[in-house]
């Protein structure tokens, strides 16, 4: 396993549970160390079981090294990062390089899997960049989901194989054939396809679930049970018809840039997906303009008069989704950045960040992934975490509810109430109950229900 990241270590973690024996290398010395002492780098359920079972049976080792990892093995899964450069497209240097890496050291008739999300062409490239007749590459997009990733692995919806030699394509889905998911075997490029293609639909039904709660809004609808009487026709089902804050994460961005640019390269036009994005930006400025108008009708100020400077605003949630402790590209975070460049501060919670005791008490992680958005440093400095839901919110003009963590649901709503200067709620992910909100004297205001 190249990469012992949010895709290889469940990956590794599954092909442990099956059975088979995994060498994982990782280049990153901090994950390596945590890795080597035992430890578990990402927040992931049931990901620590299965790796120290692996461990203690002697079937998962860990190398600093890709090129030691490999002159052993059977296969070769790559789990490597394919960010996103400025012009969208996906950036090949990771998957190149560990190609560069594997290539002398690996074993005559092995086949090297292709896991990392990638552009049309780029099992071509690896396979270029090995340059080996004795090897075979094929390309097997992963579709596990960060927070079940395990469970994902474990159980998958379906196995796609991409590759020009069936009989590689066929041992790779051996691996795999205890788990009972269909096989998908088809070309690399249609693998690579499929990919994206799964990734930017279901941004699409997000995209769509969101402006679906605006029309909620405007008409005074109730979204909640529009999913409802949606959800129960099977042709259309429940999945990813939760609104929020927007879609985040650290693929469904890259991913649907992606494939715009190449739809754009191969002279397809497809303003659908665009459109996608583009309503997804708007949601970030539509959960922080409900939190300026809740504020603003609660302190009966004009709709001229700014709102949020000098404010306290207390967040919940910060990683892009519950279950996870990624942060990358949360739409939380962009929230919190409109929020602060409004002029108010934010005082955030997340179950899954500690502030640091000593200065500066952000997490590193936040700082690191603050930066990867280009948000301005100086506005981190009216950003705090604390340590406690509690904490963040006392004195604090409003709260916003941002990622669905069910400890969140749990809130004891008089307390609250008692803990803020003003009792306004925004809650991006409807999770609370209005009625008892409402009874609890607090200003409620959810995503597409009255
Ligand atoms: N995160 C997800 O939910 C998910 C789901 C499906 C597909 N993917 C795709 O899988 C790929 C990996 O994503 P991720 O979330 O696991 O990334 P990640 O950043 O969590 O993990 C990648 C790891 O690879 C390591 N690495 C990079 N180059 C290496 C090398 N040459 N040798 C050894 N280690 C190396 C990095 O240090 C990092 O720890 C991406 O293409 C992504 O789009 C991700």
């Amino acid at each position: 396993m190249i990469g012992a990241g949010h895709v290889g270590l469940p990956t590794a973690a599954a092909l442990v549970s099956l059975g088979h024996r995994v060498c994982c290398a990782e280049s990153d010395p901090e994950r390596l160390r945590v890795l080597e002492e035992g430890g578990v780098p990402i927040f992931e359920e049931g990901l620590p079981e299965v790796i120290r079972q692996g461990w203690r049976e002697g079937r998962l080792s860990f190398v600093g090294s890709a090129g030691s990892a490999v002159d052993d093995v059977d296969f070769t899964f790559l789990c490597v990062p394919t960010p996103e450069r400025p012009d969208g497209s996906a950036d090949l240097t990771y998957l190149e390089q560990a190609a560069v890496q594997i290539g002398p050291h690996l074993r005559s008739g092995s086949v090297v899997v292709n896991k990392s999300t990638v552009p049309i062409g780029s099992t071509r490239l690896v396979e270029q960049t090995i340059a080996r007749q004795d090897i075979t590459v094929v390309s097997n997009p992963e579709f596990l989901r960060e927070g079940t990733a395990v469970q994902d692995s474990l159980r998958p919806d379906r196995i796609v194989v991409g590759a020009d030699d069936q009989d590689a394509a066929a041992r790779v889905g051996a691996l795999f054939a205890s788990t009972g998911a269909p096989l998908v075997v088809t070309d690399a490029a249609t693998a690579e396809t499929i990919k994206y293609v799964a990734n930017t639909f279901l941004a699409t039904k997000l995209s769509f679930i969101n402006a679906v709660a605006g029309l909620c809004d405007a008409v005074g609808a109730d979204v909640r049970d529009v999913i409802l009487g949606l959800g129960y026709d099977r042709r259309i089902g429940f999945d990813f018809l939760r609104p929020g804050p927007g879609w985040g994460g650290s693929c469904f961005p890259k991913d649907t840039h992606a494939l715009l640019h190449i739809a754009k390269e191969a002279g397809f036009d497809f303003p659908l997906l665009q459109s996608v994005i583009d309503t997804n930006e708007a949601q970030t400025r539509r959960i922080v303009s409900k939190l300026e108008q809740a504020l603003r009708d609660h302190l009966r100020l004009e709709a001229t008069e700014p709102v949020l400077p000098g404010r306290s605003v207390a967040v919940w949630g910060l990683t892009f989704k519950a279950g996870t402790d990624d942060l990358r590209e949360s739409p939380a975070l962009r929230v919190v950045s409109q929020i602060l460049e409004s002029g108010a501060e934010v005082r955030a919670f997340d179950p899954t960040l500690r502030p640091h005791q000593s200065v500066p008490a952000l997490p590193v992680s936040l700082v690191r992934e603050w930066g990867a958005l280009g948000f301005p440093a100086s506005r981190l400095e009216r950003l705090t975490v604390a340590s406690e839901a509690t904490a963040a919110t006392e004195g604090a003009s409003a709260l916003l509810v941002l990622t669905e963590w069910d400890e969140f649901r749990r809130v004891d709503l008089p307390a609250l109430r008692a803990a803020l200067a003003e009792p306004v709620l925004i809650d991006a992910r409807n999770l609370l109950d209005p009625g008892a909100a409402r009874a609890a004297g607090f200003r409620y205001v959810g995503v597409g229900r009255p």
